[in-house]
This record gives C-alpha cells, sequence and structure tokens, in this order.
C-alpha cells in the first residue's frame, strides 16, 4: 500500500489512482479514523490523503519513514503541522477553488437566510403557530444597499463579494493585500478592520485559521460591530472567540449571526443554540456534489503527480 486515506472519498479519487496502479487503503467506517490506528497505518507509506477533521501532527508525521506528500482534502490545512511537514521535506498540498463556488453560495445562503430570517419562519410554521399574514411578521431586511464587509479577501471572499454585488450591495474589504481584481469586478474599497466593523450590515468571515487569527473576532471586535448587522463565518471556528460572541449576543440582541463553523466542531456550545438570531449549519461549505468530487479529484492528483516524480498541483509552501 502506497497511500493512505483517512475516510472514503469520491469514487473518483479511487478510479484515478487505480487507473496509475498506485495501492491505496482507506478506513471503511463512517467515522473518523482513531487515532492509534492511524499511526499505525500511516507507517510504510508514502501519501496520506487526510481531512480537515484529523489532526496530521509530529507524532503521525513521524511514524513515516517513506512519506512523500500528505493532502488535505480541504482548502484549509490548519489541521497539519507544516512546519514540521517543511523540517521533513514532506510536500503538503490543500485542494483550492473547487470549492469556492460552493462555499460562496453558502456563505449568501447563510447571509439571506439571516437577512429574511427564514429559520425563524420555517420554525414557526412547523410549530403550528403560524395565525395568518400580518404586517409586521418577522421583518427582516433588503440587501440592496446595504454595506457588506468581506473579512479576508481570497478566493472564497471574493466570490462573495461578487455575489453579494449582484444583489445591489456595496462592498468593502478587510485584508492584509489590495486586492484589485475584487475592486474591479464589484468596486468594493479596502478599509480597516475597524472601518468595516463599524460600517457594515453583513460581516462575512473568509480567513485561514492559524495564529494570527486565531480569536481574531472577540469581545472587542464584536463591540464595534453596527446596530442590526449580521455576522457569517463559513471559515473555522476558531476564528470567532465563541465565548465572547455568546456574551454580546447576550448583551447586544440586534446581531444576528449564520455561523457553518464552530470553535469545538462537532460539538456546538449549547448556549449559541438558544438564541432565535444564530442559525447554525454542519460544516456545509463545501457540500456540493461538484465541490467534493472536484477535491476528491485535485487530491488523487496532488498524490499521482508527486509518486510519479512530478511538481504538485496545489502545493501549501
Ligand atoms: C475546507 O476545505 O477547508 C472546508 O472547510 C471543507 O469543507
Amino acid at each position: 500500500m502506497r497511500v493512505f486515506i483517512t475516510r472514503e472519498l469520491p469514487e473518483i479519487a479511487f478510479e484515478l489512482l487505480e487507473k496509475h496502479k498506485i495501492s491505496y487503503d482507506y478506513y471503511k467506517k463512517d467515522q473518523p479514523i482513531p487515532r492509534k490506528l492511524l499511526l499505525q497505518k500511516v507507517k510504510n507509506c508514502e501519501a496520506l490523503i487526510s481531512l480537515q477533521t484529523k489532526k496530521i501532527d509530529n507524532e503521525i508525521i513521524d511514524q513515516m519513514t517513506t512519506w512523500r506528500i500528505i493532502t488535505n482534502y480541504a482548502v484549509g490545512y490548519n489541521n497539519i503541522d507544516i512546519n514540521y511537514a517543511k523540517k521533513k521535506k514532506i510536500i503538503v498540498t490543500n485542494t483550492p477553488d473547487v470549492l469556492t463556488e460552493s462555499t460562496a453560495d453558502l456563505t449568501m445562503t447563510l447571509a439571506l437566510c439571516c437577512a429574511r430570517r427564514i429559520l425563524e419562519g420555517e420554525k414557526l410554521l412547523r410549530s403550528g403557530n403560524y395565525k395568518g399574514w400580518k404586517p409586521k411578521l418577522l421583518l427582516g431586511i433588503e440587501l440592496k444597499n446595504k454595506i457588506v464587509g468581506v473579512i479576508g479577501a481570497g478566493r472564497i471572499g471574493t466570490a462573495v463579494a461578487i455575489r453579494a454585488k449582484s444583489f445591489g450591495t456595496n462592498i468593502i474589504y478587510f485584508d492584509s493585500k489590495r486586492n484589485i481584481a475584487l475592486e474591479k469586478a464589484t468596486n468594493a474599497k479596502k478599509v480597516s478592520l475597524k472601518n468595516l466593523l463599524m460600517n457594515s450590515d453583513i460581516v462575512s468571515v473568509h480567513l485561514p485559521l492559524n495564529e494570527k487569527t486565531f480569536h481574531y473576532l472577540n469581545w472587542e471586535r464584536f463591540k464595534l460591530m453596527k446596530i442590526n448587522s449580521i455576522l457569517i463565518n463559513t471559515s473555522r471556528g476558531e476564528i470567532i472567540h465563541e465565548t465572547d460572541l455568546i456574551r454580546i449576543l447576550r448583551n447586544k440582541k440586534s446581531l444576528t449571526v449564520g455561523l457553518d463553523v464552530f470553535e469545538s466542531e462537532p460539538n456546538i456550545n449549547p448556549e449559541l443554540l438558544k438564541y432565535p438570531n444564530v442559525l447554525v449549519l454542519p460544516h456545509l461549505g463545501s457540500a456540493t456534489r461538484e465541490a467534493r468530487d472536484g477535491m476528491a479529484e485535485l487530491a488523487a492528483k496532488n498524490v499521482i503527480n508527486v509518486l510519479f516524480g512530478k511538481p504538485p498541483l496545489s502545493p501549501v509552501f
């Protein structure tokens, strides 16, 4: 076995490996592989295809004597000890681009659901308490002329801004670098984080998770947010200080939140679930057939390239 895969992937990954006569094995149960078993399985294989839910740390990396590549079946790779992999001269790849549109679609879904109080409406109807149309029943906001603030203007942030623009919004963004393509496509303006938080009607977070972005949005920053604004996070849960978010929700009832990711995923802080103005999803950003097939294909192609001595398609460093 040359490749180990921590969980079953869309068929295309297996087909490609077979086509190239590369032997592989994968964890067949529909649950995360136990660490002990993973430590055994990775011994002597050359490539590992891992998921963002599985921590790949130095102990796991050390098990493999013939490692050449770790390919993450995700665009985010905060689950992998990149510095250690680099030190060991192991290539690390991720799956960018192929999930951009799906994640941007989901971000807009959350934004629209928050803006139009979709979850509350659904619940009202199912509860049997809907007594008919009323002039002031579950009033939300229109997107037209609202300000959308994108934190992190990479691929997904840009795709979200383009979608939001088509709803007639004005885009501002915060990033360490200027994104000229985004500015051209949406007339977006680069602003400071403070300015973005103070002025956006919808704040959408699209940052990678690392030491700098851990708990990036905290009490002080939440306090800056505009009254009646909406906060969406489809990136990584740890970017938001969840305890601070709960504290702000208790104090500032005017904030609506759409979350696809959580600090202790898959565990959700039960307090978050108490608020009707918090919409939660089980990490569905890339959950479309197109994105997941694209991710599987890119992950397999990265492995194939490296095992055949070619450069990887999407290295992270
Ligand atoms: C990613 O690719 O990083 C996503 O979180 C998986 O959906």
